[in-house]
């Protein structure tokens, strides 16, 4: 049995196989349609959630499996004092996977110790978003045709954006990817980061706070928003929350072929202006999304082996 609690978790050639697969179905969505009869997910999240929760549902619902859980923790045992281990051990016996999202860095990790079936990390904290790495991955995959060969622009929280913290981890496996990597002073990359994957890989990155200086050379800009329910004082959000607003005057310094990806929610980061620009693909990359879930859980579940599919 296996879990997905970090992208480092799936080697780059089983990251290749899930995002194939992913691809596969998307062209072929009726073919899998009946992959999952029988089996049922169940979605975890202790933190909201519209698009990781849903897609996984309907991911799994594409499968022709079942889904059931919580969309809070309030309206769960959690809110009487329930421990993670406690509630996995229980839910092992109602379902055959489950996706699971936590405010506590690490709760993921905790739920695979006492699990019996495979655990999907679906966000925890600021620490690690696998399952929207696998969506960025195919996104650029399938738009620009390569994984390797890229610069690519991350810009706004870099300190709690997990999102951004997962796709680093995964992206420095391929070979010649740059990162510029954008932010106020205050939400710059946490130090782990810099040091132990960055530094010790010897990847080439640079650390600035100017966006349009850096868009000519970018492949890929990763927008993302500054997240209020990371911060604990509020002037500090409100002082940082506007830091980078991409709009259409900064995109004229963009490239025609750079895309911009956003793993959503969208607040101001990016002007509703730039959602016509060919260049946006932050609703397609949702889309791409469901995918890649159908993908992961047909692995994880072991149904993508001596199929044919
Ligand atoms: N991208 C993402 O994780 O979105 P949700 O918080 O809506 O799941």
């Amino acid at each position: 049995m296996r879990h997905l609690i970090s992208p480092l978790d799936l080697s780059v050639e089983e990251l290749e196989h899930i995002l194939t697969l992913g691809e596969r179905i998307m062209k072929n969505p009726e073919k899998y349609a009946h992959v999952c009869e029988g089996k049922k997910l169940a979605t975890l999240f202790y933190e909201p959630s519209t698009r990781t929760r849903l897609s996984f549902e309907a991911a799994m619902l594409n499968l022709g499996g079942k889904v059931l859980g919580f969309s809070s923790a309030d309206s769960s045992s959690a809110s009487k004092g329930e421990s993670v281990a406690d509630t996995i051990r229980v839910i092992s016996s109602y379902a055959d996977i489950c996706a699971m999202r936590h405010p506590k860095e690490g709760a993921p990790t905790v739920a695979a110790m006492y699990s019996e079936i495979p655990v999907i990390n679906a966000g925890d904290g600021g620490h690690n978003h696998p399952t929207q790495t696998l969506t960025d991955l195919i996104t650029i995959k399938i738009l620009t045709g390569r994984l390797d060969n890229l610069t690519i622009g991350m810009c706004g929280d870099l300190k709690f954006g997990r999102t951004v913290h997962s796709l680093i981890n995964a992206m420095v496996r391929y070979p010649n990817v740059r990162f510029i990597l954008i932010s106020p002073n205050e939400l710059t990359i946490p130090d782990y980061l810099r040091a132990e994957v960055l530094d010790a890989g010897n990847i080439d990155y640079v650390e600035t706070n100017q966006l349009e200086q850096y868009m000519p050379e970018l492949d890929i800009l990763y927008m993302t928003r500054v997240q209020r329910e990371r911060f604990f004082n509020e002037e500090d959000y409100i002082r940082l929350k506007d830091s980078f607003i991409l709009d259409a005057s900064k995109l004229q310094y963009a490239r025609k072929d750079m895309y911009i990806l956003h793993p959503l929610p969208r607040v101001n980061e990016i002007s509703t202006e730039v959602d016509n620009d060919p260049r946006a693909v932050y609703f397609k990359q949702a889309k791409y999304g469901v995918y890649v879930r159908m993908a992961l859980i047909m692995n994880l579940l072991g149904l993508d082996q001596d199929t044919g599919l």
